[in-house]
């Protein structure tokens, strides 16, 4: 079955109309900004928990060897922080083809700081995409990335950038700093034993 999302979005005609529209990102949009955009500012949306649940056919791994990402898990007191981005409504034919693997794009309210608030679009994986892997425990999603790697790159470093960008915005995501530290405990290791 094809993971395929560009069409589904496609269609997706919320926002069509608007000259401008907020898109939340709260993964490798937070870090890989390769589109065009008009503003951008922390943000956070309620309801939703960042995790490393979603199979990367195409970025992090390859369909027979899918490497490990993140997408959001609704989950009710929570509050994920990322990064919005004011962009045009062209930019989304992009930006469907980048998130190809699994992503829908959600209406959704994002909290923008200062009191805004505004409707914009984020890209989510839920767990009847075909590339869904679902939970497994820190240790091994981090066993699981450092093993995987894809076109644009290995897996782990798409880990440590989020970690990275997350500490900038202030952002305490104790799932992902758990993992980043299994990471760097599994490197050290390999290190090590090459020097034996
Ligand atoms: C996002 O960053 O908002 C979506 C997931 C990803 O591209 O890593």
């Amino acid at each position: 079955m094809s993971v395929d999302t560009v069409a589904t979005n496609r269609r997706m005609n919320r926002f069509a109309d608007h000259a401008q529209v907020w898109l939340f990102g709260y993964g490798s949009l937070i870090y890989k900004v390769d589109f065009p955009y008009i503003e951008r500012r922390p943000a956070c949306i309620r309801h939703w928990v960042r995790r490393f649940w979603q199979g990367s056919h195409d970025h992090r791994g390859t369909p027979d060897a899918p490497g490990r990402v993140v997408t959001l898990i609704p989950e009710q007191d929570a509050t994920c922080i990322g990064m919005a981005y004011l962009i045009a409504p062209a930019v989304f034919a992009q930006l469907d083809v980048r998130e190809k693997n699994g992503y829908l794009r959600f209406a959704t309210e994002l909290h923008l700081g200062e009191g805004l608030c505004a409707e914009g679009l984020v890209y989510i994986a839920t767990e009847e995409n075909a590339a869904f892997l679902g939970p497994a425990s820190e240790p091994e999603i981090a066993r699981h990335i450092a093993a995987s790697s894809g076109p644009s790159g290995p897996n782990r470093d798409y880990l440590l950038q989020l970690a990275a960008a997350l500490r900038e915005l202030d952002a305490h995501d104790p799932h992902v700093f758990e993992i980043e530290q299994h990471l760097i405990d599994l490197i050290a290791r390999e290190r090590g034993a090459g020097h034996r």
